[in-house]
């Protein structure tokens, strides 16, 4: 390796938290004098950050592992490492230790820290090396990042979570529910402002519980008040919401605070009573539609996005209609929806009455059919306005254009000079489709 750095490459899958513990990985080894490399050929060392929330992932994962087994024949021979949720599965360590021999080391999401030892450790004996914790011990502070954007930057507020919904794994892989110290949040938050940072978005599965844990002197709206205190600071956002944890002191918190966009991700999972009660989501439909209503008069403009599943076990048409039904008066700006896949080890996964697949695949295609309609048209509506975009870069899918987001979160494509990428411009809105806005720029702002 005499005469250049080495190199390294992280790939991963899953949500948002999964990706700032990618950023997290990557500072680590930048730390040990690594560089980052797009082509995983090129690498020295690959590490695969996993996810398991549902099985098509997983296969996703292996069908890698196995194309990145070939490269240990080829002239760079690089070390394999596995890490996150997938890993923290019974068995499962050691199912991909037997399965892929060319894997050199297997780290769980608790001990994910102790990265860079068990990297050293790997080079020096050559040996395998699996260590993959129980549990979660303290929350580690001030390991370092390697953002992948220098405008927008992910924030941990909470890890694990504590709602066990009984179809999901992540309570299993994840741990229970621990908030980060409020005065750790914000030295990094001030931190990031300080740097040029304009926008964070507050990370938890459920950050509306955020404090709970830590004596009761702070919960997720002061610390949004707080947050909102930062100078330097435009824009701030947050995942996940739980819809029964947001309170009204929440909702007006959020309207007050001008730094908050308007924007709430509020997973319904699905429309039926019966449903979310075998879901164990703790609301009934008649509330969420009700928080809805409360969200909307209170932040003028807001828009809310959600979450929704088909297939549950014991799910009728009639549960499926109303879930339907939901959609239809809810009017979701954007839905992520998913087929109810069963995961190992979940509540769920032990009920009767499992949905057939081709029960599941008429609703999904049903339901997608009919939110793309909705999510299109609201999208429509914003043909003529003129919106606030914080400019990212160039476009990922043109890189003649520029892309950026509204403060709802929608994606701008628009024409206009490079050096706005980090800058708050005016965008007219000319063209809508289901995943952007089309624009021009009317105005260049600060
Ligand atoms: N903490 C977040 C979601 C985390 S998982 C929340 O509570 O909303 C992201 C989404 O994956 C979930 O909202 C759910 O819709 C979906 N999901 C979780 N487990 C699933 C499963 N077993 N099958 C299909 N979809 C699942
Ligand atoms: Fe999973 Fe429910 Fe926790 Fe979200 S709130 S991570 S869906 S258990
Ligand atoms: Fe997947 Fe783990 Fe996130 S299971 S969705 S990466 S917390």
């Amino acid at each position: 390796m005499a005469g250049r750095a080495p190199t390294y490459r992280v790939i991963t899958f899953g949500c948002q938290m999964n990706d700032h513990d990618a950023e997290v990985m990557a500072g680590m080894l930048e730390s040990l004098g690594y560089q980052q490399v797009e082509d995983s050929a090129e690498a020295d060392v690959i590490l695969v950050n996993t996810c398991c929330v549902r099985e098509t992932a997983e296969n996703k994962i292996l069908g890698l592992l196995g194309r990145l087994a070939r490269l240990k024949k080829g002239r760079q021979k690089p070390i394999i490492g596995v890490a996150g949720c997938m890993v923290q599965q019974p068995g499962m360590a050691q199912k991909i230790k037997n399965r892929f021999p060319e894997v050199d080391l297997i780290i769980g999401t608790y001990n994910l820290h102790r990265l860079p030892e068990l990297l050293l450790a790997v080079q020096e004996c050559r040996e395998r090396i699996v260590e993959v914790w129980e549990e979660a011990g303290e929350v580690v502070e001030n390991l370092p990042v390697r953002r992948a954007s220098r405008i927008r930057a992910w924030v941990n507020i909470t890890y694990g979570c504590n709602n066990f919904c009984t179809y999901c794994i992540v309570p299993y892989v994840r741990g229970r529910e621990r908030s980060r110290r409020p005065e750790d949040i914000l030295r990094e938050i001030r931190q990031l402002a300080e740097e040029g940072y304009r926008e964070v978005t507050l990370l938890g599965q459920n950050v509306n519980s955020y404090g709970r844990d830590l004596g009761g002197e702070i919960n997720f709206a002061r610390l949004l008040k707080e947050v909102n205190g930062i100078t330097g600071l435009w824009r701030i956002r947050f995942t996940t919401s739980h819809p029964r944890d947001f309170t009204q002191e929440l909702i007006d918190t959020v309207a007050r605070c001008e730094r908050v966009c308007e924007h709430i991700h509020l997973p319904v999972q699905a429309g039926s009573d019966r449903i979310l009660a075998l879901m164990n989501r703790g609301y009934s439909r008649a509330y969420y539609l009700e928080l809805v209503e409360r969200i909307r008069r209170a932040i003028p403009g807001v828009s809310i996005t959600t979450d929704i599943m088909v297939g549950f076990p014991g799910e009728t048409e009639e549960d499926f209609a109303q879930t339907m039904d939901l959609v239809e008066r809810v009017q979701f700006d954007a839905a992520f929806t998913f087929v109810y896949n069963p995961r190992p080890g979940t509540r769920a996964a032990t009920f009767p009455d499992q949905v057939p697949e081709d029960v599941k695949s008429r609703r999904i295609q049903e339901l997608i059919a009919r939110q793309n309609e909705i999510t299109l048209a609201r999208n429509r509506s914003f043909i003529g306005r003129l919106e606030e975009v914080l400019v990212e870069g160039e476009s990922k899918t043109n890189p003649e254009k520029l892309s950026g987001r509204t403060r709802t979160n929608r994606l701008v494509i628009f024409s206009g000079p490079r050096e706005l990428a980090g800058k708050l411009v005016r965008v007219t809105i000319t063209g809508a489709k289901l995943t952007h806005l089309e624009g021009e720029l009317a105005l260049e702002g600060r």
